[in-house]
């Protein structure tokens, strides 16, 4: 255990003068402490005074090369002493060139034409306006409605915002932009009463297609859905039974299906992309990356589209869309350096089979834990659902705050811990455990024994406190 009194910081603390860390932005009255990290190599970061934290979630499930990663590192310096920005409606660059035929050979048939952006919200946006552009430029003028899974996050601008499934936000923009039609997300860990998860997947698909017809398929543009969920519900997994059932729906109404691999791209489900553990009946028409593939040394987004699309777009209205750093070199040049160190360190398969020990780890040690209801995930973007009473699967009263009484003291057991409430728990609380793509087996055994110290440690806390079962 890490033990120094008042090591870390909160916004309560107060904070004198102008300036200051970006979080006096969150609310005061739930403070919660940050360390200051000033250092970072492979899984482990550093604060001020050197001690040292497993970067268990990858942040928010970005640095999927870790920390201190010397090619990116060197690609990034010799991209600055070369050519650093350029602007795609004035010219052309190298790198953007180099990183498309590289992506494209990545991704597969179908997904040959990149489009870079700066992040996951951007490259949702970007997705919601290519198949409005689509549908418009073929005369499709009434197709607007987009439909997203319940709960679900697609990011953070106004449009992302209300794609996602959090009714926690959804009253506060309610109006601003048009609201998606909400379908229930087939959630794993807790099916609707006597159903079995099949039945249940049924159920929804039926669902989404009643609703279709009802809204009149001529009226209805695109699905979104997160493949592996992230934090808002906790590494759910969608399976390709219910993929395919989807796609076959949207194929039927002339939806465009989009999957947000936001975070499940780049490697980090054991594939390239998720929708690689699938047969092409699953196959979605547009999908979206960021974080892995920039892995946290800069933002990076990418729409991946068909050159089938694109390429007649192109020859109609265009795809009319862009920002200032869209393909920013400096950017892509980092994207071209993650893609070579996954290829030659074979990181994706690392992603799978440490992904598979991390798994069964997780689970041998929710055999003994009261609190852990679940472990779920696909390669190495994981999650651990923690519980009231696993008997009923009962959730933490909010006065609780888990999530966040659990990354906190997650920091004295050395482990920094991406974990938030959602949905204000409506669905469950967890914690994402899911580490870098260079985690080897050994540093999978030292993060479970820091998590096994850290759970012994909250289960005390929160039967004392009468908030949990024993
Ligand atoms: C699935 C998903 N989509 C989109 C986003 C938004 O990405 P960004 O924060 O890079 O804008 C996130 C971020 O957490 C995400 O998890």
């Amino acid at each position: 255990m890490n033990a120094r009194p008042n090591r870390f910081e909160t916004n309560a603390d107060g904070w004198e003068g102008p300036g200051g860390p970006q979080d006096l932005y969150f609310t005061r009255d739930e403070s919660w402490p940050y360390p200051r990290m000033v250092r970072a190599d492979n899984i482990y970061l550093y604060d001020e005074n050197g001690t040292q934290f497993i970067d268990a979630s990858s942040g928010p499930i970005a640095s999927n090369l870790g920390h201190n990663n010397r090619r990116v590192i060197e690609a990034m310096k010799a991209q600055l002493d070369k050519y650093p920005f350029n602007t795609i409606r004035l010219a052309r660059s190298d790198e953007n060139i180099a990183l498309a035929e590289r992506l494209a050979a990545f991704a597969g048939a179908g997904f040959e034409r990149p489009f870079f952006v700066s992040g996951g919200s951007e490259a949702n946006e970007a997705a919601i306006q290519f198949a409005r552009q689509w549908a418009f430029a073929h005369g499709d003028v009434e197709r607007k409605r987009l439909f997203s899974l319940m709960p679900s996050y697609h990011g953070g601008t106004i449009c992302a915002q209300m794609l996602s499934g959090d009714d926690a936000v959804a009253p506060i923009f309610e109006g601003m932009t048009t609201m998606p039609e909400r379908i229930e997300a087939p959630l794993t860990y807790r099916p609707p009463d006597g159903l079995t998860q099949e039945q249940n997947e049924d159920r929804i698909c039926e669902h989404f297609e009643a609703r279709i017809q009802a809204l009149g398929p001529e009226t209805c543009l695109a699905l979104f859905m997160e493949p592996v969920g992230g934090l808002a519900t906790g590494a759910n997994v969608l399976s390709g039974r219910f993929l395919k059932r989807m796609r076959e729906i949207c194929t039927k109404y002339g939806l465009l299906m989009v999957l947000d691999e936001v975070m499940s791209g780049a490697g980090r489900s054991g594939k390239f992309l998720t929708t690689h553990h699938h047969g092409d009946d699953c196959k979605p028409d547009l999908v979206v990356l960021a974080k892995g593939i920039g892995s946290g040394y800069i933002p990076l987004g990418i729409m991946l589209a068909p050159a089938r699309m694109v390429d007649e777009l192109s020859g109609l209205t265009g795809f009319n869309y862009g920002h200032t750093s869209n393909a920013n070199p400096l950017a892509c040049a980092v994207g071209l350096a993650t893609l070579e160190e996954l290829d030659e360190r074979k990181l994706i398969e690392n992603a799978a089979s440490t992904g598979a020990y991390l798994k069964e780890r997780m689970r041998a040690l929710a055999e003994t834990c009261p609190i852990i209801g679940d472990v779920r995930g696909l390669g190495l973007l994981q999650a651990t659902e923690i519980v009231a009473d696993k008997q009923s699967k009962r959730t933490f009263s909010s006065d609780a705050k888990a999530p966040d009484t659990l990354r906190t003291m997650a920091l004295d057991y050395g482990l920094s811990l991406y974990a938030r409430r959602t949905n204000n728990g409506r669905y469950g609380d967890w914690v994402m455990t899911s580490p870098p793509l260079i985690t080897t087996p050994d540093q999978v055994d030292e993060m479970v024994d820091r998590f096994e110290q850290l759970f012994t440690a909250f289960t005390d806390a929160m039967v004392r406190g009468g908030e949990a079962v024993a």
